[in-house]
């Protein structure tokens, strides 16, 4: 490989040679996103909090403060709507102009909205919203940043949040969007040769605000939808049940060091779940069988606990 800061093999494994550089995270305000910066300001990186909720991120900005004061790192916060590509080329500037020469060593496109509803019932609209945000969210940092990572004399990491939805038989509008999002980082992978790694994070369930994804639709979408009370217990569940964010966020910085490009974040209460989603499905594709989520008792706790 002629670049001397291509990966060997998928891996950075000395992962202090990303320290200094900028890590951004997309949903970098709550739940997943957050945590990765928590665990990137461990690693030295410069965090940058890239989300839709300004008020978000300046809680999360003062949450990360004291971490980043003892490492003597600044953080950005910028308000973007990831589905938006004006707004992707706005944050593009703002980082450029605020962190003049710094790297982007580590790109999350980790912001995702659990909307859409089933396939039959999704009007067009619900559609553009969920590929707006879960795909094209991805795909225009993609499109933006990927030659700016390369252009740079660093190396660089990227990683997008798709879910076990993307890996096993797909379900309802997110799902599709989430196969989607895997399939853009094999795309990706195969396209950049080794010259940045990538990896794909697909988490069983995680104790986040992801049920409030309504919340966070722009005017163009429909706008806001105000949560409910059924909305409200499910977070409860989500929070009660789910794993913590820091799980996979410590699972994407072992990634990266060790290679792994699909990153199957498995809940510690449901052990194997994902992989054995995975297997069942890929056995349909290649027996002539048909679509099939094996049950869990962990996740139809979240999501039917009176069954
Ligand atoms: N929580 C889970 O159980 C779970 C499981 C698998 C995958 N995921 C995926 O993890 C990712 C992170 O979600 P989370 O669970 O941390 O939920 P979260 O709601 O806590 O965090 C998502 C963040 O994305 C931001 N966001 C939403 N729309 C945006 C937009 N258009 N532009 C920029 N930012 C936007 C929100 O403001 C929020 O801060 C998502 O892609 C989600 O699909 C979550």
């Amino acid at each position: 490989m002629a670049n001397e800061h291509a990966t060997d093999n998928n891996a950075h494994t000395d992962l202090s040679k990303l320290a200094g550089g900028l890590a951004i995270v997309t949903g970098g305000a709550s739940g997943i996103g957050y945590a990765i910066l928590e665990a990137a300001i461990e690693h030295g990186l410069q965090p940058v909090i890239a989300d839709i909720d300004s008020d978000a991120i300046e809680e999360a900005r003062d949450k990360l403060k004291p971490k980043a004061n003892t490492n003597e790192l600044q953080i950005l916060g910028i308000e973007v709507d990831v589905s938006s590509e004006d707004s992707v080329l706005a944050l593009q500037k703002t980082v450029a102009e605020q962190m003049p020469g710094v790297p982007i060593s580590l790109l999350v496109c980790n912001a995702g909205v659990g909307a859409g509803g089933s396939v039959i019932g999704a009007r067009d609209i619900d559609w553009d919203f969920v590929i707006g945000v879960n795909l094209k969210g991805v795909a225009h940092f993609t499109r933006h940043f990927i030659p700016k990572m390369l252009e740079q004399d660093a190396p660089g990491s990227f990683v997008a949040t798709s879910s076990q939805d993307g890996l096993c038989a797909a379900q309802g509008v997110y799902g599709v969007t989430k196969h989607a999002c895997v399939a853009l980082c094999e795309a990706l992978y195969q396209e950049l040769r080794g010259l940045l790694s990538v990896h794909v994070l697909c988490p069983n369930v995680v104790g986040t605000n992801i049920v409030r994804s309504g919340t966070h639709r722009p005017e163009r979408f429909g706008g806001p939808s105000p949560t409910t009370p059924a909305t409200e217990a499910l977070v409860e569940r989500f929070k009660n049940y789910g794993m913590p964010p820091s799980r996979c966020a410590a699972m994407v910085f072992k990634a990266i060091e060790s290679g792994d490009f699909y990153i199957l974040a498995e809940a510690e209460e449901d052990p194997g779940h994902i992989h054995n989603q995975a297997r069942v499905r890929m056995e349909a594709i290649l027996n002539r069988g048909r679509p099939f989520r094996p049950p869990s008792k962990f996740i139809a706790r979240v999501f039917r606990p009176d069954t």
